[in-house]
């Protein structure tokens, strides 16, 4: 089996995501971090992102903190802090599709200007302290845009390209172009990283009967639809109910603690995707729906669960 990480997934995946799924269901082989917004040069991370990267919060797992930025000398002071921590690798973000970070020229929106990125990595490939991967969509509106972008990555010695392979304008949806990540494959003189819609074993199956040299791949929603996926993905047993319910509690109890009542809306995003795991994801959506309060919460999850 590939090397399996968890992929980043602002509001889903964080550390305390992380922490209670590893309880659950056994570490993954490594974690990317949700998107961190480097500070500026000579300031620290902001609160949210501080506790995302204190190790304290991710002891005994192998963490990669994601930055998402085009500044060159952020990154590199981000990485500076980041190295003092004990992180031995940082990731860029090439890939987030939202508008709002795409208009600023960041995320998938740094494919819009190749020689930004190409410079950006020449200097951060040179200046970092620590290696920098980047996780990379393949263009923002048509295939095609991958043949320069993969050009431009393999002039640097980046410590992994982690592809997810669908342009900006896919968003998530359609199909990832298989083809492109074997194109890498077949390119890249540094490692290459594979994501994008592994739901199950037999997923994984095909992606590695078409690419048996893959030797990482990163789950996404695979993993929040199915919290054992990995262990599966290992020849392990499947979900079973009482699991799912342990694993429920723990991290509600979890948010609860952080954030009070707010811990719902966040229980809320993890059930569109945990209500899969279910043979009737309507149901299980149609109790969550409009559940506001804490003792609503709690009626609608014991109804659930029975
Ligand atoms: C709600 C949500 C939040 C995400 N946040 C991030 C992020 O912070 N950084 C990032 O690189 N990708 C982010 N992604 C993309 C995922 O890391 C991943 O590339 C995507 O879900 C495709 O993989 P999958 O099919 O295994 O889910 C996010 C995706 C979703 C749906």
């Amino acid at each position: 089996m590939p090397l399996l990480s968890l992929a980043p997934m602002e509001g889903l995946t964080g550390h305390t995501f992380r922490r209670i799924h590893a309880e659950c269901f056994g570490a993954l082989d490594r974690y990317y971090t949700p998107f961190l917004t480097p500070p500026r040069v000579g300031s620290s991370f902001g609160k949210r992102d501080c506790g995302e990267v204190d190790p304290a919060n991710n002891q005994g797992l192998d963490v990669v903190p994601q930055l998402l930025t085009k500044n060159a000398d952020e990154f590199v002071w981000a990485a500076e802090l980041l190295a003092k921590m004990g992180y031995r690798e940082v990731n860029l973000n090439v890939g987030c599709p939202s508008g709002t970070v795409v208009g600023k020229g960041r995320g998938a929106g740094f494919l819009r200007d190749l020689d930004a990125l190409d410079a950006f990595l020449s200097e951060v490939c040179d200046r970092s302290p620590l290696p920098a991967s980047v996780k990379t969509r393949i263009g923002i509106a048509r295939d095609e845009e991958y043949e320069a972008i993969l050009e431009m990555y393999c002039r640097h010695p980046l410590a992994e390209l982690i592809v997810h392979p669908r342009v900006r304008k896919d968003f998530y949806r359609g199909k990832p172009r298989w083809e492109s990540y074997g194109e890498t494959l077949r390119r890249a003189s540094f490692p290459v990283a594979y994501n994008g819609d592994i739901f199950t074993c037999d997923d994984m199956d095909a992606l590695l009967a078409a690419y048996p040299e893959t030797r990482h791949v990163m789950l996404g929603r695979g993993l929040l639809y199915n919290p054992a996926l990995a262990r599966m993905l290992h020849g392990g047993p499947a979900l079973t109910l009482d699991e799912l319910k342990r694993f429920h509690d723990k991290l509600f109890c979890a948010y609860e603690g952080q954030m009070g009542g707010n811990a719902v809306f966040r229980m809320k995003e993890w059930w569109s995707y945990a209500q899969h795991a279910f043979d009737d994801p309507q149901t299980v959506h149609r109790a969550v729906r409009k559940v506001r309060t804490i003792p609503d919460y709690q009626a609608a999850i014991a109804k659930i669960f029975s």
